[in-house]
């Protein structure tokens, strides 16, 4: 999709369809909106004034102008009162106007920010969201479809109209962020969307590669030789049931900056999740392709933060493998040499994420310095089942990095809800024949909060935090921007708290 903003007045636009965002609360005495009434000759005053529109959220009319303005349509939707506007109302709006307006089969659409006096969003943030909101929204995955691909709609082009030249600079500032941050997610979206047998870790490597140079970024992506040379033995332990080869993916931007901070995103990758020999039942295993969305995000967000040319150190590492049974998987009661030299028995070859992340936490640990660690992976069922689709479960015990993500969460609209990590649910994860095991045995385990204890093993004392995205990543349901499939749950995020990063 073509992006830009325009010098100009909307009421004076020749395209396919504009798009007009209403408040319940509307002054119709002056500005863009009073000038399209009038050239309709009152028929928005009408339409409020009978109830039939209101400005409520979401309310949609579409309206023919017949010649009376350029623009051939005009749809007119409501964002509700203006002290309630939030930069999550604008994302939701603009995707709902323009999947609507891309549905009817419009090519080309304008539109324009009306910043409220009554709210504290800047043009900046309200342009940036309404990209986003535009962009996420009308995300499709359409690459495995050969039949009816002609009926298969988009939207080709978007254009901020702006009245007032010196506002001009900002929003199209705003609109560049956005474009930046949304098309990094739906980058995101497409590689989970891949199924396994197009994303085994050899592509998802030569992806990388692909994105890193035309980025010009640095990196590094460790095959099997190599892996078991330096000793990822619990990686390896994941890795070795399975045909494919396992990679490890490192990449970074700004390395050769010391005086900048330094975080490391360590994404999980496990391009399918059989269970391995702890075998998952038949029904839904399908939608374990989707188990490498934390190093699909990863990946998205140091594309973004290059793209913004952030001023951060930022290094991108994603363990990725398939997790099947076979003659040469690992079994219950099997025992792995990690990378950090600590034994781990295997309880079940199912908690097979934390494995890999053991080793890349460790790797990491041994070859940075970082001010901070964040991982992110689709890990626990029991976070799924805590916090449902549309939070993602942060935990941590570092009190200034929970704070910075859940300011992050609030700005981004990729929202996060921290669990415990209290040292009390450490036991769980006691062996009697090795350093740990890896699921506590316990019923009521809080399992999510388990598996984070385990991965803190490895991290040391670098701040660090852990996200589960295993609700959030795929089929969150009537979420405007997301539809159905990938969500890139993290990117969005990660990004955020990137550009906020002190
Ligand atoms: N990939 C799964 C977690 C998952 C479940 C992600 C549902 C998305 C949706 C993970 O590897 C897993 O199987 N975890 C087990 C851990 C258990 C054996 C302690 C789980 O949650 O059941
Ligand atoms: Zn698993
Ligand atoms: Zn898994």
């Amino acid at each position: 999709m073509h992006i830009r903003a325009k010098s100009g007045k909307i009421d004076q636009e020749s395209t396919d369809a504009i798009i007009i965002y209403l408040f319940q609360d509307m002054d119709f005495s002056t500005g863009p909106v009073s000038r399209i009434d009038t050239a309709l000759d009152g028929a928005i005053r009408e339409l409020y004034e009978n109830n039939d529109f209101n400005g409520k959220k979401d309310q949609k009319q579409l309206l023919y102008t017949h010649g009376k303005l350029p623009t051939k349509r005009i749809l007119l939707i409501g964002l509700g009162a203006q002290d309630q506007l939030t930069l999550d109302t604008i994302r939701k709006t603009a995707s709902n106007a323009a999947t609507y307006l891309r549905d009817h089969g419009i090519k080309s659409v304008s539109t324009t920010i009306h910043a409220p006096t009554s709210t504290a969003i800047s043009r900046l943030d309200q342009s940036q969201a309404l990209v986003e909101g535009v962009l996420l929204g009308t995300y499709q995955f359409t690459e495995f479809k050969t039949i009816d691909t002609e009926k298969i709609k988009t939207l080709a082009e978007l254009t901020i109209i702006e009245e007032d030249d010196s506002k001009l600079e900002v929003i199209s500032s705003g609109m560049k962020i956005g474009e930046s941050i949304a098309h990094a997610t739906n980058w995101t979206r497409d590689l989970i969307s891949h199924p396994g047998n197009s994303m085994t870790p050899t592509i998802l490597a030569d992806t990388t590669k692909n994105m890193a140079e035309s980025l010009g970024l640095d990196y590094c992506i460790l095959s099997m030789p190599e892996i078991e040379e330096i000793g990822m033995g619990s990686f390896i332990g994941v890795a070795k049931g399975s045909q494919e080869p396992a990679k490890f993916i490192i990449v970074e931007y700004n390395r050769d900056n010391p005086d900048l901070d330094t975080i490391v995103i360590v994404g999980k990758g496990i391009t399918f999740d059989s269970g391995g020999i702890s075998i998952k039942p038949g029904q839904g295993m399908e939608l374990m392709k989707t188990d490498m969305s934390g190093a699909a995000a990863v990946l998205g967000v140091i594309q973004a933060v290059a793209k913004l040319n952030l001023p951060i150190h930022l290094v991108a590492l994603a363990p990725a493998t398939e997790n099947l049974p076979s003659g040469t998987a690992i079994k219950p009661g099997d025992v792995l040499k990690s990378l950090s030299g600590k034994t781990i028995e295997i309880i079940s070859t199912d908690a097979e994420g934390r494995l890999i992340l053991a080793d890349a936490l460790a790797y990491v640990a041994k070859h940075y310095k970082p001010d901070a660690i964040i991982d992110i992976a689709t890990l626990t069922g029991a976070c799924m089942h805590a916090l449902g689709p549309f939070f993602t479960g942060l935990m941590s015990q570092n009190e200034n990095l929970v704070e910075d993500i859940e300011d992050a969460a609030k700005r981004s609209g990729d929202r996060v809800w921290r669990l415990p990590l209290d040292d009390d649910y450490k036991a769980a994860i006691k062996s009697d024949v090795a350093d740990l095991c890896n699921i506590g045995s316990q019923k009521y385990l809080a399992g999510a909060t388990t598996a984070a204890h385990f991965l803190q093993v490895f991290v040391g004392d670098i701040p660090w935090a852990h996200l589960d995205i295993a609700g959030t990543a795929f089929n969150v349901p009537d979420m405007p921007y997301f539809k159905t499939g990938a969500t890139g749950a993290g990117v969005r995020l990660l990004i955020d708290l990137a550009m906020h990063w002190k």
